[in-house]
């Protein structure tokens, strides 16, 4: 067996189940805000589009996708990003099974297990692919701490020259997942000229770019950063979008990677041997939700109008801050976080993922402890009744 295995770290919501395998749960109906699973509807054209190109499944797919499906998402970037030239559909994007397997295998297309440059900059809290896919390349991961002060955006300035020096990627996570906080131009600039320094490629995971709060507005991305900095071939630069949040598709498994041709060129070459290519209906389903923006916008206002509500019944008990983007919060606890946990299933019935599970202890201090992951993905109306249930635990254990 391949010895890397072994250096895999359970899963967190492995952890969870065992955290809560012995807690009986209240007699009450369980509200679920652990799993970072959309549950608004899938939108109409994405279904019609899979339903009408069923018999797509009698050919084989090729890595790349179909022209139509390229030329669909170098569409959808250029107009989202503002991107001064157009993405070239034939160079600079292929489609991806989800990011999560794109994430993944990125690092076994771009690391370099002979270099003695050893290290992969992640963020922590994070999302624990990341860290699995520096394993299995056989490097190293090297985290930075990504709540930023008051929860804000990383301080990549926190990171030491021998640390950049040392390094062959860097994950970003834009908007962050769990701190909803997203990184400005000067932030992405600084990165960028760092990356082209120490030729470090980024990869810049964006699969919640889409679910910002109205009042913020659209966050900028890679992509768009490069192309204002006047790096239009986006040397090093990859963005991974997603319509798993944008459009409430998490099961279709569809993606993109777009960015660097010369890196896309080699990683599909990877994906070709890998053999993943994605089903002829799911391309049918992924052109119809790129296309369509009006269902994104209608999804924008569901989760505004939650965080409102929820951020309004939680004001009493926590000090919070409505994101910029995403469909957290991650408010810090007056309790520890495995605690709360465990009683908000046997007192309420309401599942959060402790924030400790979220992030990895790092000199001491993990940056999730006494935090709690809560996902707004329910109905509003059960988010709201699960955020009365956590006022109300919160108001008689402190
Ligand atoms: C930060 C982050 N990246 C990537 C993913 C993977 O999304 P998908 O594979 O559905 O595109 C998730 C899913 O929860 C996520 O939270």
């Amino acid at each position: 067996m391949n010895p890397d295995l072994q250096l895999l770290q359970p899963y967190p919501f492995e952890r969870l189940a065992s955290l809560l395998k012995d807690v009986v749960a209240a007699d009450v109906d369980r509200i679920s805000l652990s799993v970072g699973e959309p549950m608004h509807k899938a939108p109409e054209v994405a279904l019609s589009a899979l339903i009408d190109n069923l018999s797509g499944v009698e050919n084989y797919p090729p890595t790349r996708g179909s022209d139509a499906l390229r030329e669909s998402m170098a569409t959808w970037l250029t107009k989202r990003y503002k991107l001064s030239d157009d993405i070239n559909p034939q160079t600079q994007v292929i489609p991806v099974n989800g990011t999560r397997e794109a994430l993944f295998a990125i690092g076994q297309c771009v690391l370099d297990r002979q270099s003695n440059r050893r290290l992969v900059l992640m963020p922590n809290p994070f999302y624990q692919i990341y860290e699995g896919a520096a394993f299995l390349a056989g490097l190293q991961p090297e985290f930075y701490n990504a709540t930023g002060a008051q929860g804000g955006p990383p301080d990549l300035h926190a990171i030491p020259d021998s640390t950049w020096q040392s390094c062959q990627m860097i994950y970003l996570c834009n908007p962050g997942n769990p701190t909803g906080s997203t990184l400005s131009q000067q932030a992405f600039e600084a990165l960028i000229n760092l990356a082209d320094t120490h030729n470090i490629v980024i990869v810049s995971d964006e699969c919640y770019s889409e679910i910002y709060r109205e009042a913020a507005g659209a966050p900028i991305g890679l992509l768009q950063a490069a192309s204002a900095m006047g790096n239009t071939a986006y040397r090093n630069c990859l963005a991974f979008h997603s319509l798993s949040k944008r459009s409430n598709l998490p099961g279709l498994r569809s993606g993109l990677v777009a960015g660097d041709a010369e890196i896309i060129r080699r990683f599909l070459t990877y994906r070709t041997y890998h053999g993943c290519s994605m089903a002829p209906p799911t391309q049918s389903a992924s052109i119809a939700a790129w296309s369509d923006e009006t269902h994104v916008a209608e999804n924008r206002k569901l989760y505004d109008r939650k965080y409102a509500t929820v951020t309004e019944t939680l004001a009493p008990v926590l000090s919070l801050d409505t994101p910029d983007a995403g469909f957290y919060l991650w408010p810090e606890l007056p309790v520890d976080d495995e605690t709360f946990t465990r009683d908000m299933i046997s007192q309420h019935n309401v599942a959060v993922v402790p924030g400790s599970y979220l992030a990895r202890e790092i000199d001491g201090k993990n940056p999730g402890k006494d935090r709690a992951r809560l996902a707004l993905v329910a109905p509003l109306d059960d988010c709201v009744v699960a955020a009365e249930r956590i006022r109300d635990y919160l108001q008689e254990h402190t």
